[in-house]
């Protein structure tokens, strides 16, 4: 009895999803819950002082969601917010991608902004009055990863280390561009495209 009002219940109710589900899955890229370890399909970000690849996060807290550096030698996820260096230990996760080859940093800094308006630069974070985006610039030995903000006024790239936060006006910032042919699909053709 029970079976058949469930049943006719389902007759009823209407499930078709309120926003339209994507048939195929499209965006290359994701952001994955951050437990320690790095997964496979991580997006290389930036390359620390010992040469070691670091990578992508994005951390929830103090009513922020902002772009930090995972260190996996420092073992640290670090993030900046006024000027300041902060640690996180929860609520990370770990941009990851399916094919790299499609990421691209592109130069670009204080007044140049809008020159890059037709491109999908990676949402890094949020936060009022400004654009969150990820960037990375190369600091005596380190490839240093940051966040980039796009505000009103000045765009800025600012990166932290020791506690500190910098400043800086010209950087780079990650895109993607999925128009750029992932090589991996095509099993005779075994050329890796080293952006990096
Ligand atoms: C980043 O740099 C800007 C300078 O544009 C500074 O005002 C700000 O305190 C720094 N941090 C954040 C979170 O914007
Ligand atoms: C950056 O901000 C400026 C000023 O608000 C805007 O004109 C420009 O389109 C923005 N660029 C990007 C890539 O968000
Ligand atoms: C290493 O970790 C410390 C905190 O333990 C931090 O202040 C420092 O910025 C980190 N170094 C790098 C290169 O990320």
């Amino acid at each position: 009895m029970l079976y058949y009002a469930v049943i006719l219940l389902c007759y009823f109710i209407d499930l078709s999803p309120a926003f339209p589900l994507e048939s195929e899955y499209e965006s290359g890229y994701y952001w994955r819950e951050f437990d320690g370890k790095i997964p496979q399909d991580a997006l290389p970000g930036g390359i620390n002082s010992e040469g070691v690849t670091t990578y992508i996060g994005q951390v929830f807290g103090r009513n922020l969601v902002i772009p930090a550096k995972i260190d996996i030698v420092n073992d640290t996820v670090t993030y900046e917010w006024g000027y300041k260096e902060f640690l996180a230990t929860e609520n990370i996760k770990i941009l990851c991608a399916r094919y790299p080859e499609q990421f691209q940093w592109l130069s670009t800094g204080h007044g140049y902004m809008s020159q890059l308006k037709g491109k999908h630069l990676i949402i890094g974070g949020y936060e009022e009055g400004a654009d969150i985006y990820i960037g990375r610039i190369q600091l005596d030995d380190e490839l240093a990863l940051g966040k980039v903000i796009n505000g009103s006024n000045q765009a800025t790239l600012n990166t932290t280390k020791d506690g500190k936060g910098t400043q800086h006006a010209a950087f780079q910032v990650l895109s993607y561009n999925p128009s750029i042919s992932n090589r991996k699909d095509s099993s005779d053709c075994q050329v890796v495209i080293n952006i990096y």
